[in-house]
Order: structure tokens, then C-alpha cells, then sequence
């Protein structure tokens, strides 16, 4: 297949809390000419979304490391976002991305961004939606501000996995055990001022909270901040490329068959700064 060369790079916004859709070719995007004003927009826009420009993925691998540090993936540069096993021995894992997110919750220092490149959709649903957790702190009003800016949350993957498996037996219950818990604070304040909630399929508790009044927290946030106006749904197209500002951002894939050969190809971005 030819590409042709034509320099476009053409900003749309998605709506006016999030997304940019970037209308350009892959020569333009290698080049690293935009590289600069792509990591500028990630974090004001939270996600890019580069139609069509169908990379390989040493081409994705390219890219991602015009953006940052890139970090290789445990078997290799790119994991494979497959429900079949053959492709993905991880499958089972992969299942827990269908709830609300932050990826690396469990470490002190988050990845900055992931990059999803689609190589077969799926039949029926298969969107990743995105929200603004940066706008959704903006937006809450001064005194709900007040009384959860100092609040904090542990995390654990017994919590995210729940949501997977509700009823595990004592093993597996041990086996996400094992990776323990890890405790952040509900509102990250950045290096550059600007404050994001911090939620998630993760969030365990709130430290020192009732139960109960926990969870609700916990359920009332993440409702606020995946709102309509903070959030947007990606329907893929082969070929098209999409980037998020991991710190500033939830995301989750909708569900979709299966048995379906969705795929997707993810790199990821090293983080920059710990949740603090
Ligand atoms: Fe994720």
C-alpha cells in the first residue's frame, strides 16, 4: 500500500473538556515535528485520536518514543490486546479493563501515557471511552472540594478483580493478594499545580471512612467524573491510533463478544511524576 506525503496536521476539538481529533499521516507524525505540541495537547485534552494512520508496530514503537520514555512491554515492545489466548496468554487479565481505570494504581509512580493502535474491531460494541478526571476535580463545587482534598484511598487488585470475578475461591482470592495494597491520595496535585481526582476499579476504601459511606464516595465520584461532558467514547476503526494522558484521564473498554478477534496494540509511556 502507498501512502501519500501531505503534511496535513489538523486540530479538531472532540468537545470542549476533552479529546482532539488530529487529522494527519504517519510520515508527518514520524517525523517528531508535532512531538512538542502532541505532549502539550495530551494533557489539556486528556486524548488524541489519530484516524487512520495505520502504523506497524515498529512504527507505533517509532512514535511512542518521539512522545517520551518509552517502556517496553513484559514479552516484548508491544502487548496484544486479545480475548484469545493464543495471541494473549494474559486474556483473563485484559477482562478488567471493562471497568473504569487508571493504569498502574498499583505503583507509586503511574505511566504517563498508553497508546492503543486497532488492528480488528469488534462485531458489536469494543468502544474505549475516556474521561477527564483534571476537569472533573475543576468542576466540583468549592465545598465538596473541601471536604475530599485531603482524603485518601487504598487501592488493591482484590478490588479491582472483584468486578471480574465476584466470587473467587480462597486461592485465587490469594493469588491478587499478593500484590498487597497501595495507599494514594484521592486528589493528586501535580508538579505543574493543576489537581486530578485519583479513582478507579482500584479503589479499595477511603482511610478511616465508615464502610459504607466509603463506597458511596468512592460510586458518587466516579459518576461525576465519568459524566457526559468529561468524557468521550472512541468507536475504532483499523488503523487508527489513540493516545492518552494516563494522569489525567479514566478510561475503559465497552463490552464486546468474546469470541470476537478484537486486537489491539498497546505501548506505553514511563511515568513522569508519583501521585502525590
Ligand atoms: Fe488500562
Amino acid at each position: 500500500m502507498t501512502t501519500s506525503v501531505s503534511n496535513t496536521f489538523e486540530v479538531t476539538q472532540v468537545k470542549p473538556l476533552i479529546g482532539a481529533v488530529i487529522e494527519t499521516d504517519k510520515e508527518t507524525l514520524l517525523s517528531g515535528r508535532h512531538s512538542a505540541e502532541i505532549r502539550g495537547m495530551l494533557e489539556d485534552r486528556g486524548v488524541m485520536v489519530f484516524p487512520q494512520v495505520h502504523f506497524t508496530d515498529e512504527e507505533q514503537v517509532e512514535f511512542t518514543r518521539t512522545l517520551g520514555k518509552f517502556v517496553p512491554e513484559m514479552h516484548g515492545d508491544i502487548f496484544k490486546i486479545s480475548m484469545d489466548k493464543a495471541i494473549n496468554p494474559q486474556a483473563d487479565y485484559v477482562k478488567g479493563a471493562f471497568y473504569w481505570h487508571i493504569d498502574g494504581t498499583m505503583q507509586q509512580v503511574p505511566l504517563f501515557a498508553s497508546m492503543l493502535t486497532c488492528k480488528k474491531v469488534a462485531p458489536v460494541g469494543g468502544n474505549t471511552e475516556f474521561c477527564n478526571t483534571y476537569a472533573a476535580w475543576d468542576a466540583l463545587p468549592e465545598e465538596e472540594r473541601a471536604a475530599i482534598e485531603n482524603l485518601r484511598v487504598v487501592h488493591s487488585l482484590v478490588a479491582a478483580q472483584l468486578f471480574v470475578e465476584p466470587e473467587p475461591d480462597l486461592a485465587l482470592l490469594d493469588q491478587w493478594s499478593r500484590l498487597g495494597t497501595n495507599e494514594l491520595p484521592l486528589v493528586w496535585t501535580h508538579t505543574s499545580g493543576r489537581k486530578s481526582l485519583v479513582l478507579g476499579s482500584t479503589c479499595d476504601y477511603v482511610v478511616g471512612m465508615d464502610p459504607i459511606e466509603s463506597r458511596r464516595l468512592l460510586v458518587k465520584l466516579r459518576d461525576w467524573a465519568t459524566q457526559e461532558q468529561f468524557s468521550l467514547s472512541h468507536e475504532w476503526s483499523v488503523g487508527d491510533a489513540v493516545i492518552w494522558d494516563n494522569t489525567g484521564t479514566m478510561h475503559r473498554a465497552m463490552a464486546y463478544p468474546l469470541d470476537c478477534d478484537r486486537q489491539m496494540h498497546r505501548t506505553k509511556l514511563e511515568g513522569e511524576e508519583a501521585f502525590s
